[in-house]
């Protein structure tokens, strides 16, 4: 049933499917829960303006996020190829596929600013565990977050001991071992981050933190809070570059699009909101800045932790989950390189880990330095760590999850897009066109509005 027949493909292209629908569920959700979510959505409402950001966050993934994963889905599981297969399959002769290098590169810079900050989370959690994040006031986080950084070693090391890490379950392919013990440990998360809420709403100042989040403010509307709105969904829904692409390329024929998509984009939204409301009321209660930016969360969560009882081992817990939560994602977004290396410039699996694991140590290790002796050195006034965030995340991913859009809307057969829908007749899909509508004129041209608004032109 499915369009190509997998004994027919090379060995190193035929379809691996996932055998149970949940499997499929669990490990794109894994790919999309990270992070994104509990690190960069705090920082990024925080820096925002809060309510104004959350609203235009909350409305991109409903209106672009949603529409552009089902268009992936549908190009990743009607070809069972990655992002250049894909393209090549369905537009054979023509320059689609160039599209794929635009992945490669947002995967490329975002593997090696998130491994910072996933390499911050097993110091953390490594430092809750022997005691050492014991203090009393906000300003006593902040500066021990601040004199972690700069002390340029500490931060390296842990980079560079999680690209390690990240090195060595891809090469010897144990990632699915790794997948099946999170989709056991990403439910746990998911419930302590309930408990750390329902703490956080008990906080003097709760009311506070949440008007912040959820009040929007709209004299804070501005190009720069749509852009970066846009940037944060596209992010955390790992969209854009082909990740969803890749992952849908497993999915077998009973799995449906659609509803998975809304799985997706509706669990990863959730874990966003509850990871602000666990922060912005801790924020205000320990009178801390909300628009601390990338440090922010390293500041706040340790001082939540703090006050409750048993504050190491929850912290300690915690940080290890997030840590885990980081590495699923770094793995699914290593593999669209490493795939291209192989598929594309016919490199060894040992070989292409290797060039993914070198450049990401390299451009890693200059993240890693923008918190310290790097700090001064800036482009476009900012640091390298900020650049590589901002110019894959506002820019290389809408840009990706626009064309995308485009080429499913505009140019992919309209017979495979009903089959892939309706699962080849198995059952009706209702909303079809709707969906169409959205992926042939809304996404497009909403991302385009937002990009030509911030740049000035309108
Ligand atoms: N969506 C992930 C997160 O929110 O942490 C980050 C991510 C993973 C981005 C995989 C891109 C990607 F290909």
């Amino acid at each position: 049933m499915t369009p190509n027949n997998p004994s027919q493909l090379p060995q190193d292209q035929q379809r691996i499917q996932f055998n149970t629908r949940l499997g499929a569920i669990a490990t794109t959700v894994g790919s999309a829960i990270g992070l994104g979510n509990i690190w960069r959505f705090p920082y990024e409402a925080g820096t925002h303006g809060g309510g104004a950001f959350m609203l235009c966050y909350i409305g991109f993934i409903i209106i672009l996020g949603i529409p552009v994963v089902v268009a992936e889905f549908m190009m990743g599981r009607g070809t069972g190829l990655n992002v250049f297969g894909a393209f090549r399959k369905l537009a054979p002769g023509t320059s689609w596929h160039y599209l794929g290098y635009v992945g490669i590169l947002a995967s490329l810079m975002i593997l090696s600013f998130y491994s910072v900050v996933a390499g911050w989370t097993v110091e953390y959690c490594w430092q809750s565990a022997i005691g050492a994040l014991d203090f009393e006031t906000a300003d006593e986080y902040h500066a021990h977050f601040d004199e972690f950084c700069s002390g340029n070693w500490r931060p390296l090391l842990w980079t560079w001991i999680f690209l390690a890490l990240n090195f060595v379950i891809l090469i010897r392919g144990v990632s699915k071992g790794i997948e099946k013990m999170s989709n056991i440990l990403m439910p746990i998360l998911f419930l302590l981050l309930i408990v750390f809420c329902i703490n956080s709403l008990t906080l003097d100042k709760a009311s506070e933190g949440l008007k912040f989040l959820f009040h929007p403010d709209f004299s804070q509307l501005s190009s720069k809070v749509m852009l970066g709105a846009m940037g944060q969904a596209f992010f955390s829904l790992s969209l854009g570059l082909g990740c969803m692409m890749t992952y849908a390329s497993y999915f077998n024929d009973e799995t449906r699009l659609v509803k998975s998509a809304f799985l997706t984009g509706g669990l990863d939204t959730m874990v966003a909101i509850l990871a602000g409301v666990i922060i912005f009321p801790a924020v205000f209660t320990f009178g801390m800045s909300p628009a601390a930016g990338p440090t922010l969360v390293f500041e706040v969560l340790p001082s939540i932790f703090h006050s409750l009882p048993f504050g190491a081992a929850w912290s300690t817990l915690f940080f290890f989950l997030l840590f885990l939560a980081s590495l699923t994602s770094t793995l699914s977004m290593s593999e669209i390189s490493i795939k291209f290396f192989i598929q594309e410039k016919g490199m060894t699996r040992r070989g292409a880990t290797c060039l993914n694991g070198a450049i990401a140590l390299v451009f890693g290790s200059l993240c890693a330095l923008s918190f310290g002796d790097l700090g001064s050195f800036t482009i476009c006034g900012m640091t390298i760590f900020n650049l590589f965030d901002y110019v894959s995340s506002n820019i290389l991913l809408p840009f990706g999850g626009m064309m995308i859009a485009i080429f499913v809307g505009w140019k992919m057969d309209r017979g495979l897009i009903r089959n892939e829908l309706s699962n080849y007749g198995q059952h009706q899909v209702r909303g079809m066109g709707f969906l169409m509508f959205c992926i042939r004129f809304i996404a497009p041209v909403g991302i385009l509005l937002v990009f030509l608004n911030s740049i000035g032109i309108i």
